[in-house]
């Protein structure tokens, strides 16, 4: 079956958080990966947790996909079958203070990836995009023809490079995508090689809880109990990164077998309030998570969950992993890299990879 074919991909963002758990999950296929990456929000030292995982040199290009000539300069030195565009700043609270600076990162550069792509011919692409493009729901589970609303300038760039591929997808017929609305990402993988690092205090629930379990911090604020849901905390769908990662390995084979384009939900279609979420942690690692509720997080909404079954239908695909291998893939983690990658300083980030390195 055509679908089944190794292909040659590029990972832009593969360093990062889901990126590089996609990684395990496309070289287990079989493909060969060249991950760029400016590490802006990772380190390179998942590279060689990578190679131990995967058993084999993973290939890295340091790069900014905001220059346009160095991403001219990389699709020159590889021939690739199709691109994962994980590459962006996503910090919610971060992109009201710096709307400027997330429109540049996220926007510039997927044009220039989308312009380099077109100019090489190559026309299948997978797209990192997320349910925060539904802002507030006007009802759950949210299926994909829900009505699209962001509410900070972060979902407005996932929202408006969505509708840029769309057009080039309608401009020129050859061009491929899929566009995955990632829920609520959370897990590593169960090496606990790699996992979720996040620079300075956690924004997300799930490293938080983490980090109080590890000692890092004293409790967690659970931001509001008087939400409109069975407990009063806010609900929302955590799928387990591996599952997130598999879902990346069919679309793509989806995307080569030219069944279509393809916008789809990715979660599990149940939803986690955080006291349950706490709760679950808190068995799945014997820690005792010390918590106090404060008021609500402004932008925040009560409750968000995925209907995916048209994931389901379009691409065989569905979760395997629960609630709790999530708390526990999570824990085993952060439990054996306390300090996570332990970041290079910015002193010291500019050596270790040069414009251009193959990690052996
Ligand atoms: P991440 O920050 O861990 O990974 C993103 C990677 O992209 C990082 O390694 C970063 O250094 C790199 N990067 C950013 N800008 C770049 C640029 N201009 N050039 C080159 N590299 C660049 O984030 P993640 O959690 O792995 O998220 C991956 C994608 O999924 C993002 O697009 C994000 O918006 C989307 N998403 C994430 C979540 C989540 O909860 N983690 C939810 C929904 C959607
Ligand atoms: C946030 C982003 C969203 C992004 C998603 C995944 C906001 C408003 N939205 O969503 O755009 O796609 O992350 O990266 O930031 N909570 C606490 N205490 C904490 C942290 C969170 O109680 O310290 C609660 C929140 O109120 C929420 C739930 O935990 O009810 C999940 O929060 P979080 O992990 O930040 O994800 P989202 O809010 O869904």
């Amino acid at each position: 079956m055509a679908g089944q074919t190794t292909k040659c991909v590029l990972v832009c963002g593969g360093a990062g958080y889901i990126g590089s758990h996609t990684c395990t999950a496309l070289a287990e296929r079989g493909h060969r990966i060249v991950i760029a990456d400016n590490f802006a929000n990772s380190s390179p030292r998942v590279l060689l947790r990578l190679q131990r995982i995967v058993g084999a040199p993973v290939e890295c290009e340091r790069l900014d996909l905001r220059s346009k000539s160095a991403v001219t300069r990389l699709f020159k030195r590889h021939r690739f079958d199709a691109v994962i565009h994980f590459a962006a700043l996503k910090a919610v609270g971060e992109s009201f203070e710096r709307p400027l600076a997330y429109f540049d990162n996220n926007i510039s550069g997927t044009i220039n990836l989308l312009g380099s792509m077109h100019d090489a011919g190559v026309m299948r692409l997978v797209f990192s995009s997320s349910a925060t493009v539904y802002g507030d729901p006007e009802s759950v589970p949210i299926n994909e023809q829900a009505r699209l609303g962001v509410t900070n300038p972060y979902g407005r760039t996932k929202l408006v490079m969505e509708q840029l591929i769309e057009d080039l997808c309608h401009a020129d017929g050859c061009f491929r995508a899929a566009n995955l609305r990632y829920f609520n990402p959370v897990g590593a993988h169960p090496s606990g090689l790699i996992g979720e690092d996040p620079a300075g205090i956690p924004n997300n629930v799930m490293p938080y809880i983490c980090q109080v379990a590890a000692g890092r911090r004293g409790k967690l604020s659970i931001f509001g109990d008087d939400y409109p849901t069975p407990d009063g905390t806010g609900v929302r769908d955590y799928i387990h990164v591996m599952d997130l990662a598999r879902a990346h390995v069919v679309a793509l084979d989806y995307l080569v077998r030219g069944d279509g384009n393809l916008t789809v939900n990715l979660g599990t279609g149940r939803g986690i309030s955080v006291l349950e979420l706490v709760h679950a942690f808190e068995r799945a690692s014997g820690c005792s998570i010390p918590y106090e509720i404060v008021a609500r997080r402004r932008g925040d909404v009560a409750e968000v969950y995925a209907d995916p079954s048209l994931a389901r239908r379009l691409l065989g695909w569905r979760t395997r992993l629960d609630l709790h291998a999530m708390c526990r893939d999570a824990w085993r983690w952060q439990s054996m890299n306390p300090d996570g990658y332990q970041r290079p300083t910015a002193k010291t980030k500019s050596s270790p990879l040069a414009s251009r390195k193959t990690m052996t």
